[in-house]
């Protein structure tokens, strides 16, 4: 049983959810009422169908799910469900090895690590090729994520992929709008996007794409990334294009991923050389006190993303939680992410929360702070933010035993 309080913590509920939601007979629920000295309205509720009784889990992982939040680490392409590949790349006449969603999950596991499981994400993602794909990927995340709590987005994508393969930069954000539409209307979902550059790629190429996109800066565009696996010296080499990015009005972030060679180096490059709000992963802040003060001093969020092959790698998972919980027990501003929920089947966000949880022992305050956090960190306005954290306050409050 993990260390986390239920709303209805007295020992009745406990035995019922320790028996299981319906397998307790009606002579049983009469008699353990009975004991509580309600005969009648026992025998009430004996004669009546009882509905199902939440377990504790069932209780915590609901509470989980309807706790509004933001998402700030997540890759568009990366949320592309194989059902969904499969779809797009039949309606464009693309040829696919794969007969089921299963024989594309099959292909993904095959990655181990970041560089080959890149190879398979561009393989997948070359099968979009129309504003309508891209507005469809955008959509089922946003709804799928809504579905978990999710409340306001801000997702990374990948310009230089689809640039590389033909598809124009119109084509790219005319889904992109169309999908942030249909999230406000469909949903009350707010989301914006975060141009990324690829670090593997050259600083005028991300030069080039950023002043290409400059049409669409503003609410649709509100920030540019660093992701694809990390280089030597990435944050000197994308200073400049940082710097552009910061004149146009750009929010900055980039990933540092868990662990790298160099790592602590790269961590204080992002926040030196490229001026980032954010720090994507960010798990080794901690490995440097001298960090955790510059981090803490800035106010640099930090959106830990703990399921990269969390299946292939034993460990991986608890590992990760465990360096989220260490942030968040040192005051930092800490967020728990997706990444790339479709493909790497890395957990939906309040999945991952409850996985979090029960990884670590959080208590249910602890939940609530990550989720205070990714508010804190997201890119919005006083007032917006206010607003967002008075939800939080809200849902908490209706949820008080009165
Ligand atoms: N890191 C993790 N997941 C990703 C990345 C990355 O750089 N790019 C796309 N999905
Ligand atoms: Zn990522």
């Amino acid at each position: 049983m993990r260390a986390v309080r239920g709303n209805v913590p007295c020992g009745f509920w406990r035995l019922r959810s320790r028996f299981g939601a319906l397998s307790l007979s009606p002579v049983i629920r009469f008699r353990t009422l009975g004991i509580l000295g309600r005969r009648a309205t026992a025998l009430a509720a004996a004669l009546l169908p009882l509905p199902a009784l939440a377990t504790d889990a069932e209780t915590e992982k609901a509470f989980i799910m309807g706790l509004p939040k933001a998402e700030l680490h997540v890759h568009l392409e990366g949320t592309m469900e194989p059902e969904l590949y499969l779809a797009i790349a039949q309606r464009n006449g693309i040829f696919t090895p794969y007969a089921t969603g299963e024989d594309v999950r099959d292909r993904l596991r095959a990655a181990h690590d970041l560089p080959s499981f890149i190879v398979i994400y561009e393989e997948l993602i070359g099968a979009a090729q129309t504003a309508q794909d891209f507005h469809d990927i955008a959509l089922a995340y946003f709804r799928k994520a809504h579905s978990q709590g999710v409340v306001y987005a801000e997702v990374y994508f990948d310009p230089q992929l689809h640039l590389e393969r033909g598809v124009p930069l119109e084509t790219l954000y005319a889904g992109l709008a169309a999908a942030q539409r249909d999230a406000r209307e469909e949903l009350g979902l707010e989301a914006h996007y975060i141009l990324s550059f690829l670090r593997d790629r050259s600083a005028a190429d991300a030069a080039h794409v950023l002043e290409a996109s400059r049409p669409w800066i503003g609410d649709l565009v509100i920030g540019v990334g660093l992701d694809n696996p990390e280089v030597k010296d990435f944050p000197a080499k994308f200073e400049e294009v940082f710097e552009r990015a910061g004149a146009l009005g750009l929010h900055r972030t980039s990933h540092c991923d868990v662990d790298q060679a160099d790592t602590i180096a790269n961590h204080w490059g992002v926040i030196e050389k490229l001026k980032v709000e954010r720090i994507d992963h960010g798990l080794n802040v901690p490995d440097d006190p001298a960090l955790v003060a510059a981090v803490r001093a800035r106010g640099i969020g930090l959106t830990g993303a703990p399921t990269l092959f969390y299946t292939e790698i034993p460990g991986r998972m608890a590992y990760r939680a465990g360096r989220i919980r260490q942030l968040l027990d040192l005051g930092l501003l800490v967020s728990v992410n997706s990444d790339d929920p479709g493909m790497k089947r890395s957990l939906y966000v309040g999945d991952l929360m409850e996985r979090v949880q029960e990884e670590t022992g959080m208590s249910r305050d602890d939940i609530v702070r990550l989720a205070r956090n990714s508010f804190a960190i997201a890119w919005i306005d006083e007032a917006e933010r206010a607003a967002y954290l008075g939800r939080i306050d809200r849902y908490l409050a209706d949820r008080e035993p009165t």
